[in-house]
Parts: structure tokens; sequence; C-alpha cells
């Protein structure tokens, strides 16, 4: 981006690492302590299992976790073995990039379930009203029309910031189940909740669930890590797991040490920051939503996660690419929503995860842009 241009759309806050990452950091360094390490097979799995419990009372089997180096990398190879060339893979749309992008490199089709406005008249109240909906039997007939044979859950969702609840989490697991698929089931945003929001882990629905469930995660949304290229895999299905464990270790490469020190401190020792930064964002995310009033025929429905606002900008007639008219005109950089698939034309996705100065000169920016249009 220019010095001129505000970047508001790759999903990264812009706050400082958590001093418990900062304090395990350093002190690699000070020992000198880069070289291999002697870990056991999988240094996070522990971390991630007790995290997962004490959060979220889901307990996972400490022997089904695998590392790699970020969630795509994940998702494509279960999608490798679990989907045969040509095959298909369904999934809510619009849909974070990366995903549609990995499906199309290796060939599979996306099957797409379109994740509407509860109120098409309305962009929704504030505090986690269930803004955006599924039609569960219409995702069944595609998928039973296509057979689709993996199904990807982004829950938290990325770009809309819809929470899932047991109900709707449950319906999808019924579809997974009737038609033998393997979930892969994206968590990574949730630990970033806002208001009365509460995350329900796909695995922890029940043992079948999880035994056709793959959780990925990491510590990078929440704490804010995404250049450590750290994650991990909860790899449920047995069928999944023998395949990914015949692949040589070499496919996966290996974690590296400062990323599994920074998540393992993250873990363990950054809840209080974690807290702070959730009810910073809650308390910027209630901004926006007040300050999108200033933008004529852009509509937001509150976010019930993450720091991603997805800005439906078809009332202010700027077409199906919005971010580049803002872009162009504001000098604020955002993210255009035609990249998120189906149901992204006219959209563009808003990093809300600054300080309130910067917010506010996103959305002035962003107002007075728009100014010249009305009247
Ligand atoms: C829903 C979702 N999944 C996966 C990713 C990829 O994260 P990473 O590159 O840290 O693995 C992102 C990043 O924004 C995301 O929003």
């Amino acid at each position: 981006m220019g010095p001129d241009v505000i970047p508001a759309g790759i999903a990264e806050t812009d706050f400082g690492p958590c001093p418990a990452v900062t304090e395990a950091v350093h002190g690699m360094l000070e020992r000198g302590d880069l070289g291999y390490p002697d870990w056991p097979v999988e240094p996070l799995a522990e971390a991630f299992c007790g995290r997962m419990g004490s959060r979220h009372g889901w307990h996972p089997d400490v022997a089904h976790v695998r590392h790699v180096c970020d969630l795509i990398q994940a998702f494509q190879v279960v999608v490798e073995l679990a989907c045969p060339p040509g095959g298909a893979v369904a999934l809510h749309v619009p849909n974070y990039p990366p995903f549609l992008r990995s499906l199309h490199a290796t060939g599979r089709r996306a099957v797409g379930c379109p994740l509407v406005p509860a109120d098409p008249d309305r962009a929704g109240g504030s505090g986690g009203a269930r803004g955006w909906v599924f039609d569960a039997e219409r995702l069944e007939e595609a998928v039973a029309k296509t057979g689709a044979s993996v199904l990807l859950v982004v829950n938290p969702h990325n770009p809309t910031g819809r929470v899932l609840s047991r109900e709707e989490l449950t319906s999808l697991a019924e579809i997974a189940s009737r038609h033998d698929m393997v979930v892969v089931s994206d968590e990574l945003h949730a630990e970033l909740l806002h208001g009365s929001a509460r995350h329900v882990p796909f695995a922890s629905l029940g043992d079948e669930v999880a035994a056709r469930t793959v959780t990925i995660t990491s510590a990078t949304k929440s704490f804010n890590l995404g250049g450590l290229r750290t994650a991990v895999a909860h790899v449920g299905d047995a069928r999944v797991r023998s395949a990914w464990d015949r692949l040589p270790p070499e496919y996966f490469g290996s974690l590296n040490v400062v990323g599994v020190e920074a998540t393992l401190a993250a873990w363990r020792e950054g809840d209080t920051w974690l807290a702070a930064t959730c009810r910073h964002l809650t308390a910027m995310r209630d901004h926006l939503v007040a300050r999108v009033e200033a933008l004529p025929g852009v509509a937001l429905r509150p976010p019930e996660a993450t720091y991603l606002a997805w800005l439906d900008c078809r009332g202010t007639g700027l077409g199906d690419d919005p971010a580049r008219f803002f872009l162009e005109e504001a000098r604020v950089e955002l993210v255009p929503g035609s990249e998120f698939g189906a149901g992204g034309a006219g959209h563009a996705s808003l990093n809300f995860g600054t300080g309130v100065r910067i917010l506010d000169e996103i959305v002035d920016r962003l107002a007075a842009s728009l100014a010249p249009r009305q009247g």
C-alpha cells in the first residue's frame, strides 16, 4: 500500500504481541536457543487439548493432533485424501478466499451453501443478532446431487462473523453423517467472540461426529501471530488419519521453534491479554456499527465474532467492486467481496482490529468518498 493508504483488509490486528509471547521469544534469544528442537512427536498436542477442554469442555484425543504450517495446508491435505480429483466439497458461501482458491487449484468443485441475511430488509440490531442463516435442506440436496465427500465448516464464519448455534451445527453434522462426509471444521476465530456468542467445537457434538471431523486452528487470530506459520489439525476421522500418516513427514514440513514457543506461551499464559483484546474488539465493533450509519447505502450485520466486518455496499450504487472505489477514492484498502465467491459481489471486508482513532479515520474517509455521490 502507498503511504497514504490505510490498510484495513488482511486479517491481522494492529496490536503488538501479548507479553507472554514476547517474554517467551526473548527468552529463546537470550538462551541462544534456536537450534533443532527435541520435541515429543507433536509439541502442541497437549496444550491444544488442554485448551479445548478448559475453554469449551471438549476433550480431543492427544494422539489425533498433527502439526501443519497453516490452516489452508491442512484443508488442502484433507481434500487430497478425502475427495477425488473432480469431486466436490461443500461449504458456505461467501467464504474465506484461499479455501475457494485451493479447491480451484486442486481441481475440486466447490458446492456453495448460501449464507443469507436472516432479515433482508434490515441490517440487524446490535449484540449478536442472528444476522445470517442458511438452508440445510438445500445444502443436503446439493450434496446428494454432487456427491460431495467433504464439508468445510468455517465457524466462526469469515467473512460474516456468524457464530453457528449448536442446532445449526447439528443440522450440518446430520447431513455429513447421512452422506458419509469428512468434515473440516475451521475454528480459527473461536476465541474472539462478542457479547453472548458461545463457540461449540464441531467435534464436541458427539462421538460419531468427532470420528468424521478434522478440526483446524492455531493461535494466529486470537494472538495476532500470523507470521509464525504454526497450526494444528485434530484428525478425528480414522480413515483420513491413517492416510495422513502414510504421507512422508516432509509433505508437511516441520514446525519452527519460535512458532511453537510463542503458541505455547499464548495458550498457556495469554488469557488475561486475550480477554482484554476481546473487550476492545467488541467496543470497536459497536463503534463501527454505530458509525456505519454515516455511510449512505452501506449496511452491516454486526459480527458475533472476530474483527472483520462484512460491509454490504449494494445500496451505494458502486457496483460489484466497492473495494476498488474505496481504495481509489478514500485511500482505504478493504478486501473485495467478490473474492469470497457467490454472494460476495457488492460487498467488502473491513478489518476493525485497530484503535478508535484509526477506525474513525477509516470511516471518515469512506464517508467523504461517498459524499459527492449524494444528491
Ligand atoms: C477463516 C480463516 N481460516 C484460515 C485462515 C488462515 O489463517 P493462517 O494463515 O493463519 O493459517 C484465515 C485467515 O484469515 C481465516 O480467516
